[in-house]
């Protein structure tokens, strides 16, 4: 159509750095184990209306109204206590940035620090969304891999001294240290010192995303990359996605207050969602937002569990698989034998969909892992559904070569 035509010779450069998006709909998988979607049974859905209701009674002439670019203050006010609570970390409400999801926070510190050609490390395989924020900015993204403790410091440490050598500053250093997505996994306490002493020493912002933290099914917690930081290169986000509502879209930032005074200056917004955060100061006040968590807790943990038994009776023979302790994913790693593409196809026949692997690395490696999410779905559908995917599985392996023959 000429109209559209006229449009595509316009478009930005930075559009046209963008990644197609994926069009949502269509069929609905029976066993949709793609996305980490919060379980929707479990939304407070009957406290937030009586809370909703005393808001917009008592403060809806705030509440409905345009509000402060950098962010509710009395939300602000709840994040900086929060993270006092959880995590020991001292800072301020005016160290605080509220953001339309976690998922603008990560855009904000890309738009901020980031310019075409810079380099950005990423764990591997890491966050999709992520990804595809930071290609818009057009960075060369380099590869840090992870093994069971986490990130591989000793590749950090390496990378960095060679980009050294050759005249490289990196910009950013995106981790995922709690539960990762989505490799479930969970940097060790040692690695945590050692990351933010590399990223001191060679000057390197990193930005600590931690939406699944708070959802830890066992073990002790960890201290938060901010917390052990001394340097002030460490810029923390996190969300109320996961542990209220993902439609509530609020997402909070924690920065030095220098950063964070330039950050505001790129959101010009009339404020993130004024209502939502009123609605979710009310509920937390309240003591609404602990008691939550602690359901939430039971019900992911129940979810992990049925999905790590159904993968230990189906699919052992042909794949491993990561153990995690919070969150929302399993990281499954195929056996050679089976056949990747054979094995997507044969999932999808029987109503089973997952994220296939190379969508959490730049470089599209990661052709015989999988993301399997157990949020969403109650554990008898998760045990069908990894039932099926064990047939899916073992549909998908390959012949195996005769002795003897030529290879
Ligand atoms: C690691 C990670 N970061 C950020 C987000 C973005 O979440 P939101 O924008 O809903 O806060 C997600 C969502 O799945 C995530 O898994």
């Amino acid at each position: 159509m000429p109209e559209r035509d006229r449009f595509e010779a316009l478009l930005s450069e930075t559009l046209r750095q963008a990644a197609p998006v994926a069009v949502m709909g269509g069929p609905q998988p029976e066993y949709p184990f793609t996305y980490g979607l919060p379980d929707p049974a479990s939304f407070p859905s009957r406290a937030l209306l009586r809370v909703a209701r005393t808001v917009l009674l008592e403060q809806g002439r705030e509440a409905l109204q345009y509000g402060n670019y950098q962010g509710d203050p009395a939300l602000r006010s709840l994040v900086a206590d929060r993270l006092r609570w959880l995590d020991g970390v001292e800072v301020g409400p005016e160290q605080i940035l509220i953001t339309n999801g976690s998922s603008q926070a990560i855009a904000l510190v890309a738009q901020a620090l980031v310019n075409r050609g810079d380099t950005i490390l990423v764990e591997a395989p890491t966050f999709l969304g992520a990804v595809r924020t930071f290609e818009l900015f057009g960075p060369r993204v380099v590869e840090i891999p992870l093994d069971d403790h986490g990130m591989r410091i000793d590749v950090l440490e390496r990378t960095l001294t060679d980009l050294r050598r050759g005249g490289i500053q990196p910009k950013l250093l995106y981790t995922l240290p709690t539960f990762q997505n989505p490799a479930g996994v969970t940097l060790t306490l040692d690695r945590r010192r050692a990351l933010v002493q590399l990223a001191e020493r060679f000057n390197v912002p990193v930005l600590e995303d931690d939406p699944y933290g708070e959802l830890r099914f066992e073990g002790r917690a960890l201290p938060s990359l901010l917390k052990l930081d001394r340097s002030g290169l460490v810029i923390r986000c996190g969300s109320f996605s996961k542990i209220l509502g993902a439609g509530l879209r609020l997402g909070w930032l924690a920065a030095p207050e220098s950063l964070l005074r330039r950050l505001v200056q790129l959101k010009v917004d009339g404020g993130t969602n004024p209502f939502a955060s009123h609605f979710a100061v009310a509920f937390a006040r309240r003591g609404l937002l602990e008691r939550h968590v602690r359901l939430l807790r039971r019900v992911y943990r129940a979810r992990r569990d049925a999905m790590l038994e159904s993968l230990e009776a189906h699919c052992s023979e042909h794949a491993t698989w990561t153990r995690p302790q919070g969150g929302f994913f399993i990281w499954v790693q195929l056996k050679p034998e089976i056949d990747p593409a054979r094995a997507r196809e044969e999932a999808l026949a029987r109503g089973v969909a997952y994220l296939p692997g190379p969508a959490c690395y730049s470089s599209g490696r990661g052709a015989n892992q999988l993301r399997l999410a157990f949020s969403y779905l109650p554990e008898d559908q998760i045990r069908a559904g990894i039932a099926r995917l064990g047939e899916a599985l073992a549909a998908a392996r390959r012949a195996p070569v005769a002795a003897g023959a030529p290879r």
